[in-house]
């Protein structure tokens, strides 16, 4: 019966035991894995147009070198979560046709412009910094294509994250105008990461389904609670400032104290009316369209090999 099959299933989690393709699941959780894995997989791939708009404007040759390579790692990424979202039974077309509608979510820090170079050290820091946060717990998931793809995507991420740090601290011993630019970028880019890790815990929707099925790990609040703790200490290593007066050392937690999020501004990105959604949003369409091409051409190629091999 359908009872004894979900009691087999969430005695599998508990012991720890990994959720295969073939293996028998309740129909929410794969609802649930689709929109988490998909929504995930269109992060990365929207997550490489804030930072491609820098790769013709970077300061070296090295920067650029490495620059290119993060934003190939991110496009990575997003096809190996596609392919594992692909294993619970949904087409690659259908996830991007999701995208392109408006109807599957991304992850709201990307519809922030880029404006200066110190952009590019405090995504690397703070956004891929909640990334990793988010996403190291996300290797011992319940659900195995899904682990396994985020133990190569988090080795990625940490050399993102250092890279971020490292080119912000060598501008941080920079000039004047480099300082103030850094510190400039870490005041437009501090809410919004902390943002990242969704609502509050009570407002999130999905989070109790998903602890139970050990999906997630930890809540939103545990997750943003560790990254405010370490990114509150690496500042001080830039000799910059965090843009919250609240931020406080709380002894008796243990924790630091920070401000209220503005959840109005969040939700009204995450509704689509943030400040770049329409231009990250077109931008993907006309990729899309314009490389119809390419997948016509590669279907035909494939299509005249079938064929050759038939003769
Ligand atoms: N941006 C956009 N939407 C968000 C965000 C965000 N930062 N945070 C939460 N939401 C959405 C959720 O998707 C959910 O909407 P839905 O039910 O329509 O899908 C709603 O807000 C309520 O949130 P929760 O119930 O807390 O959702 P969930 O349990 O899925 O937790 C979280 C959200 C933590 C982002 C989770 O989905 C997750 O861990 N995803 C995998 C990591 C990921 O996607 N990272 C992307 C950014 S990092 C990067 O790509 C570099």
């Amino acid at each position: 019966t359908t009872q004894e099959l979900e009691k087999n299933f969430q005695d599998k989690v508990d012991a720890e035991v990994r959720i295969e393709p073939r293996d028998w699941m309740p129909g929410k959780y794969r609802q649930t894995l689709i929109r988490q894995i998909s929504q995930h997989a269109h992060s990365e791939i929207v997550g490489m147009l804030p930072e491609g708009n820098w790769i013709s404007r970077a300061p070296s040759l090295k920067r650029k070198q490495i620059l290119i390579a993060k934003v190939q790692d991110e496009a990575g990424h997003g096809l190996y979560l596609y392919s594992a979202a692909e294993t619970l039974g949904i087409t690659r077309d259908e996830m991007i046709e999701q995208l392109h509608s408006g109807k599957a979510k991304y992850s709201s820090i990307f519809n922030y412009p880029t404006i200066t170079w110190a952009d590019m050290g405090a995504i690397g820091w703070l956004v891929d910094g909640a990334a990793i946060m988010n996403q190291v717990p996300l290797c011992r998931t319940s659900y195995g294509p899904y682990s396994r793809a985020m133990i190569r995507v988090c080795k990625e991420e940490s050399f993102h994250q250092r890279q971020g740090f490292e080119s912000l601290l060598v501008l941080s011993n920079g000039t004047p105008e480099q300082r103030a630019m850094v510190q400039d970028a870490i005041d437009r880019w501090w809410w919004p990461s902390i943002m990242m890790f969704g609502p509050h815990d009570a407002e999130s929707t999905n989070t109790e389904a998903s602890m139970k099925w050990k999906i997630k790990r930890f809540s939103n609040d545990e997750l943003r609670q560790r990254f405010v703790d370490m990114i509150a200490e690496q500042v001080k290593l830039l000799d910059m400032t965090l843009p919250d007066p609240e931020l406080k050392w709380n002894e008796a937690r243990g924790h630091y104290d920070f401000g209220k999020i503005n959840w109005e501004e969040f939700w009204n990105v995450v509704s689509g009316n943030g400040p770049c959604n329409k231009q990250r949003l077109d931008a993907r369409r006309k990729a899309w369209e314009e490389g119809a091409w390419v997948r016509e051409a590669a279907k035909a190629h494939a299509e005249k090999r079938v064929l050759r091999e038939k003769q």
